[in-house]
């Protein structure tokens, strides 16, 4: 059985891995899938820097584009990163005909379209399983699998660094930065982590899924966006009293279910506990999917770190090399731009808090804000802090955009000192 000659760009925690999974198992893979995988090139941007992966000789380089232009490179598997040069590479890649497996959320959620169009024209794959949720099986699930159901929702925890750091706060009272700390020690996550914790990472995810999911483009600056950041440790422990856990949603779904409209989001949720996605801990992911004939399903795994992430990318290499083979590549379709409903539409319960003076009146003229804004109160909570005072309200269904509004009348009012965060509340009313 001839190989299929693979180039890999970048070696860092995945690539690394994938490296490891070849060598350890590459003739344990021709055996169970008819393909030999063998590692020809691999691009990295030191090549003078000592490994902890073993390469066979003269196949480190520090050139990228000559991995993707060497006649004896049949497959690129891009773990670069970001925008540039990694979109360069791959659409040279994909020019010459040779497939392409990408771990690249980034990219696909800002220049997916034009790529995919390239991979149309040259008939090759161009495959992108690792880009979300790390080891999941979740874009093969949504575009095989469940490529023939109307899907009404996807909701999912696709990033695993905010998870473990929101897990450690809330079961261990960790601080935020420690838990931070630690997700970077363990490899989760981005080397910005503003990228994990402003939400971005999660956007781009996010705005992959809504793609395939509803069949229209959506790129990454649809994706209404908020990071962790101002979540604090009394913000998760009163989401554990009333029965909920603070989770960063990435959330693309329907609003109408008959409309073609789509809303795309991230953003920190209070979940209710009964729901799935509640019991998802630490790095791990999980992806909740509503269909109208599947109903609901949820997918779940680990979302980061080296070996799972490179466990998906050898399952797109191994699809890509059966293809190389044949002569076919999957399927890939031009899709039109998404209609997105913009965020001020959204209709949620609210979770917010602000701290205020403690003296007479102060509740009346809290809450002379909300009705004035239409915005009706489901449970109230005050705590003392010495001569002010914590107040807690969830709300009943209102619109993002009349909630917006309350905020900032109340950030007006004197006898409000701060306004904290702002948590939609998922789960039934
Ligand atoms: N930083 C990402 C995460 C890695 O924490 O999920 C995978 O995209």
């Amino acid at each position: 059985m001839d190989a299929v000659r693979v180039g890999v760009l970048g070696c860092g925690n995945v690539g690394a891995a994938l490296v490891r999974l070849l060598t350890a198992d590459g003739a344990g893979i021709a055996e169970r899938t008819g393909v030999r995988l063998e590692v020809a090139r691999v691009a990295v941007r030191d090549a003078s820097r000592r490994r902890r992966v073993h390469l066979p000789s003269g196949c480190l380089t520090g050139d990228a584009a000559a991995v993707v232009t060497d006649p004896g490179v049949d497959v690129v598997v891009e773990l670069i990163g970001g925008i540039d040069p990694a979109g360069t590479l791959v659409r040279t890649a994909l020019e010459a005909g040779k497939p392409v497996v990408t771990a690249n959320k980034e990219l696909l959620a800002h220049a997916g379209a034009e790529l995919f169009e390239v991979a149309a024209r040259t008939r090759v794959d161009l495959l992108y399983e690792a880009a979300v949720a790390g080891g999941i099986p979740l874009i093969r699930a949504l575009r095989e699998s469940l490529a023939g159901e109307r899907i009404t929702r996807v909701m999912g925890i696709v990033n695993g660094t905010t998870n473990y750091i929101l897990t450690r706060m809330a079961e261990e009272g960790a601080s935020y930065a420690d838990a931070l700390a630690e997700a970077q020690e363990l490899g989760y996550a981005e080397s910005d982590p503003r990228a994990d914790v402003e939400g971005f990472d999660a956007a781009a995810k996010a705005a992959i899924l809504a793609t395939i999911a509803f069949g229209a483009q959506v790129l990454a600056g649809d994706v209404f966006r908020e990071g962790i950041t101002r979540i604090t440790a009394a913000d998760v422990a009163f989401a554990r009293r009333l029965g909920y856990v603070v989770k960063l949603l990435a959330v693309a779904e329907r609003p109408d279910k008959d409309d073609e409209e789509v809303a795309v989001r991230v953003h920190p949720a209070m979940v209710a506990s009964t729901h799935p996605l509640a019991t998802v801990r630490g790095s791990f992911n999980a992806v909740f999917i509503e269909g109208d004939a599947v109903g609901e399903l949820m997918l779940y795994g680990r979302g980061a770190g080296g070996m799972p992430t490179a466990s998906a990318v050898l399952g797109d290499l191994i699809d890509a090399a059966h293809n190389l083979r044949t002569g076919g590549s999957g399927r890939t379709t031009t899709l039109a731009p998404a209609t997105i409903r913009p965020m001020d539409e959204l209709c949620s319960q609210y979770y917010l808090n602000m701290d205020v003076v403690d003296r007479p009146g102060v509740l009346a003229a809290v809450s002379t804000v909300t009705a004035e804004n239409g915005v009706s109160l489901a449970s109230f909570e005050q705590e003392g802090l010495g001569d002010d005072a914590r107040m807690v309200f969830i709300t009943h269904k209102a619109r993002e955009r009349d909630i917006q509004d309350t905020l900032e009348d109340l950030r007006g009012l004197d006898v409000v000192k701060r306004v904290g965060c702002l948590l939609r509340v998922i789960g039934p009313e």
